[in-house]
């Protein structure tokens, strides 16, 4: 199939990188997202692989996965979100990569521990997320310091399963009030060992879990690492209040392993700090001197709940890769709605993509794609 030309605003965004060692065919990430699709047994089936291997085939230079849980006991937040820390998972999972892989895309695992928003929480301290009405849910049971190396542990044997099962690359997932994000979070972590007080001491276990991912999948895989300001239980304490901060978490990130950092906001654009129009992962690229992924609000509306999100130009995504502020940007929701988004978006034709409601949620099959 021959591609449309390129629309010429839009030319760095489709043009071809190589990040941490994987050369990509454009700029263009799919971000992870949860879709709770998968069987009893949390092993991705068919359809799964379908739903990805369709938006490869439509020019998507890498995709995350939804996250995907490490461990049965405390990770989950939830039936039917898969796994990836047996066997099975890896024999599912390793159907989906290759289907990715045919259809000419990549794809990273996204590796997740939901901490105090578990079914059954625990969290370094315990201390309550709070539900959507300001309420505080379940109590989490306090992480012991044999929980701390369990979770250590398991992030690093849930990578090397993914890696078994041919993905790309992982991404730990380290944000939006998770278990990773709650120990650098100072309201939610307020132990007093070395797992929490001092900045460095919350930073430990992070950096824990990606040197021991790094040790597992061995140098030269690319390892990526997801971080946010913001939690999904809306609180307003920040874990990074300054570049300085952020510059010290993500360069022990990068001492130990990490390739590439993934900065999750909802506006991409938005300005991170006061006294500068420079973006969360502007700064983060330019503090730790990764590559780095912006994301959120990619040809949408910033996000806004499950809300209808009419569609808006690219142009401030074209503008992130021009301006420096990031090496690879991540569509999320545009994504659900347009399994061809990256063929509409390179035409000049955002005008024809399909705005986001939540009730595309509901399938994981697309209207009028044939697979
Ligand atoms: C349905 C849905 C599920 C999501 N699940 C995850 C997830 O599993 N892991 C994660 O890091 N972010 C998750 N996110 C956040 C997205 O990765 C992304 O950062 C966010 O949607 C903003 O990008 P967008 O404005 O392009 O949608 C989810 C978002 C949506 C809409």
């Amino acid at each position: 199939m021959t591609e449309p030309s390129i629309a010429p605003d839009l030319q760095r965004l489709f043009e071809p990188v190589t990040i941490a060692g994987l050369p990509m065919r454009n700029r263009i990430v799919m971000a992870p997202m949860t879709r709770r699709k998968a069987p009893d047994d949390r092993v991705p089936d068919d359809a799964i692989a379908r739903y990805y291997a369709r938006r490869a085939a439509h020019g998507v230079g890498l995709i995350l996965t939804e996250g995907t849980h490490i461990e049965p006991r405390h990770a989950p937040d939830s039936e039917n979100v898969p796994g990836i820390w047996n066997d099975n998972h890896v024999a599912g999972w390793k159907t989906v990569t290759e289907r990715v892989h045919d259809a000419g895309g990549l794809i990273g695992c996204q590796l997740w521990h939901t901490g105090r928003l578990a079914m059954d929480p625990i969290a370094p301290s315990a201390i309550p997320a709070l539900d959507r009405e300001g309420h505080p849910r379940t109590t989490p049971r306090e992480m012991t310091r044999l929980d701390i190396e369990a979770l250590i542990a398991q992030f690093a044997h849930a990578a090397a399963c993914a890696q078994r099962a041919g993905f790309d690359c992982v991404e730990i997932h380290g944000a939006h009030g998770y278990i990773l994000h709650t120990f650098m979070d100072p309201e939610a972590n307020q132990r007093d060992d070395d797992f929490g007080g001092s900045f460095d001491s919350r930073m430990r276990a992070p950096v824990e879990v990606t040197k021991a991912v790094r040790a597992e999948v061995g140098e030269g895989y690319p390892v990526w690492y997801r971080l946010s300001q913001f939690r999904v239980d809306d609180r307003t304490t920040l874990p990074y209040p300054d570049p300085e901060h952020l510059g010290l978490f993500t360069g022990a990130l990068k001492a130990a392993g990490v390739d590439v950092l993934h900065a999750s906001t909802r506006d991409m654009t938005e300005p991170a700090f006061g006294g500068s129009p420079k973006t969360l992962a502007g700064w983060t690229r330019e503090v730790s001197g990764l590559p780095t992924v912006a994301v959120g609000g990619a040809t949408l509306g910033a996000w806004s709940g499950n809300d209808l999100a009419k569609p808006h130009d690219p142009a401030p995504l074209a503008r992130m890769i021009e301006d420096e502020e990031a090496d690879l940007v991540a569509v999320g929701r545009a994504l659900i709605a347009n399994p061809d988004w990256c063929q509409k978006v390179r035409a000049g034709d955002w005008e024809r993509l399909r705005p986001y409601s939540g009730d595309l949620l509901e399938t994981l099959e697309d209207e009028g794609f044939n697979d």
